[in-house]
């Protein structure tokens, strides 16, 4: 039976990393580093830095391999994404066959959190259930990038005893405002906060958290809403690449006091 071991590594900053990440990257026989293109090459650096940093057992193996990307032509989006997670299972499954011994113990680096928009831990489930490797897996939790935001902008999650939606930027003009006062939304490469109409919400928005380049603003949703397109434009265009989260709020803490 071989080990696969889900290790969130957090946002950007590489003291993210948690003891018990540290630890078990140290105990690892091997650690799969993914390759995103030239484009998100700052990503890599971030993993290379972690690696250099914290992995100090010089017995282990590092094997990289090509992330392929999704197709998105004549398929829904839940084509698209189940056929690109049954590829990359497939990736995953020759990986393990050719590098990982019987016993032997591999790490994933994953981005904040495994548990948050991230496939990882849903193709080593497709792995393990086709059966040709046996294997088992666990997950080390990592900072999220919703924890990156609210730290930055020293606020709470949630107002007091609120619930808070997490949701995309496909999905975010069917829930906010609506179910709960707070929308997180993560992964909006349309800016759709931008077509909130609502005086009375607020955004907290941020780009490359927890990294040298973190951008930050905050205010009324009506006010900052153009500076945050532009800024978000021009810091794309100088990197070739962007990822962004909000907090979308509506109300105060206390305003249901009766
Ligand atoms: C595929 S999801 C991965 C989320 C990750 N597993 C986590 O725990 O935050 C990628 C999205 O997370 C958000 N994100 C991740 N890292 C970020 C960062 N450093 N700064 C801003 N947003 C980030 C963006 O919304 C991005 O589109």
């Amino acid at each position: 039976m071989r080990h696969i071991q889900i290790v969130g590594i957090g946002t950007g900053n590489p003291e993210h990393m948690t003891v018990q990440a540290i630890n078990t990257l140290n105990a690892a026989d091997v650690i799969f580093i993914p390759s995103k293109g030239a484009a998100k090459a700052e990503l890599a650096d971030v993993r290379k830095d972690i690696c250099e940093r914290y992995v100090t057992n010089k017995t282990i193996r590092f094997i990289g391999y090509e992330v392929p990307s999704r197709r998105t032509a004549d398929r829904s989006y839940v084509q698209g994404v189940d056929e690109w997670h049954e590829e990359i299972s497939a990736i995953y499954e020759r990986l393990f066959l050719e590098h990982l011994a019987e016993k032997e113990r591999a790490a994933f680096l994953v981005w904040g959190d495994p548990g948050l928009y991230d496939s990882t831990l849903r193709i080593i489930e497709r792995v393990a259930a086709r059966g040709n490797v046996p294997l088992d897996y666990g997950i080390i939790p990592g900072i999220t990038s919703i924890q990156a935001l609210t730290a930055s902008h020293r606020i709470p999650l949630n107002l007091v005893g609120k619930p808070v939606q997490i949701t995309t930027g496909r999905r975010l003009a069917e829930s906010f405002p609506g179910i709960a006062e707070t929308a997180v939304v993560m992964l909006d490469g349309q800016q759709a906060f931008s077509k909130i109409d609502d005086p009375d919400a607020y955004i907290y928005w941020g780009a490359y958290l927890g990294t040298k380049d973190e951008i930050i603003i905050s205010g009324r949703l009506a006010d900052v809403s153009e500076r945050i397109v532009s800024t978000r434009e021009e810091a794309r265009a100088r990197h070739g690449w962007i990822m962004d989260i909000y907090l979308l709020r509506k109300g105060q803490d206390f305003d249901d006091r009766t």
